[in-house]
């Protein structure tokens, strides 16, 4: 059998997401000081802990509120099996009773990724969130973008749902999406500015061009290349609109 040629591994993608969280987090424990504890995260709609499991790896005392029993149990699972279960605490609820379930705690740190795409209400989920971040923490909140969406279905030549998710106040392609929105920076940025105890800290546009690189492509760039492009283009408008997912970060006063 003739061995067939190495391919040439895909540039690593430069997650700027996960570096501004690793930034708050030094940021936090600089706050908390040598005997102040674990940074406290609060993660909802953390679903199977993508973002939970990590963080609970870096020192991190991680509470996860979802509405789903499954991806909970998932979470647990993934959180022994990473030797963190007993840093990672699951609370099945809605976020419409945030305050109700998790009795009071502010924390360093408040996580709402995938979360608004989804809930009924989204600035009623926002002031909940912005309620449970501790004064001087960080609330940080990743949304489905409309725009990448708009330009997926085109690639795929689904040009009716586009045109659709492009007039569609909500930015669906019908009643049978399964996400009740999709939003634009400036719908993002809107629900912040609406809550008075957050201030706007960053907007950013999370795997904006490091995902579109061939993976054959031998001269794309070095690793270090690659992660100074995409560090430009989630902060740079309009490549940072077009982002696939939207992310801000919001000071809690
Ligand atoms: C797309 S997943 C995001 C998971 C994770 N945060 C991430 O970024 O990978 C959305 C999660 O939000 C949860 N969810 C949806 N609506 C919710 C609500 N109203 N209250 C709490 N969790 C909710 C779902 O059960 C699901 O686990």
């Amino acid at each position: 059998m003739t061995a067939r040629p190495a391919r040439t591994p895909a540039p690593p993608v430069v997650d700027v997401v996960a570096a501004s969280l690793r930034d708050e987090l030094a940021a936090a424990r600089a706050r908390r000081g040598i005997d102040g504890g674990a940074v406290r995260v609060l993660d909802v709609g953390g679903g199977s802990g993508a973002w939970a499991v990590p963080l609970a790896e870096q020192g991190c005392e991680v509470t996860v509120v979802d509405s789903s029993a499954n991806a909970l149990a998932v979470l647990r699972s993934r959180a022994r099996d990473a030797g963190v279960a007993a840093a990672v605490h699951a609370l099945q609820a809605d976020v419409d009773a945030l305050a109700t379930v998790t009795d009071g705690l502010h924390a360093d740190l408040v996580l709402g990724h995938g979360l608004l795409e989804y809930v009924d209400d989204p600035a009623a989920a926002v002031r909940s969130l912005a309620a449970a971040t501790a004064p001087g923490g960080l609330l940080s909140l990743l949304v489905a973008g409309r725009y990448a969406a708009v330009l997926a279905r085109v690639v795929s030549g689904r040009v009716g749902d586009a045109r659709r998710m492009l007039s569609d106040p909500a930015g669906r392609w019908g009643p049978a999406d399964q996400l009740l929105r999709r939003l634009d920076t400036a719908e993002l940025t809107a629900l912040v500015d609406a809550e008075e105890s957050l201030t706007l800290e960053r907007v950013q546009g999370h795997r904006v061009l490091a995902d579109l690189i061939p993976e054959a492509m031998a001269d794309a760039g070095t690793p270090a290349d690659v992660a100074a492009l995409e560090e430009l283009a989630s902060t740079t408008p309009p490549l940072r609109d077009l982002a696939s997912r939207i992310h801000v970060l919001a000071r809690r006063v």
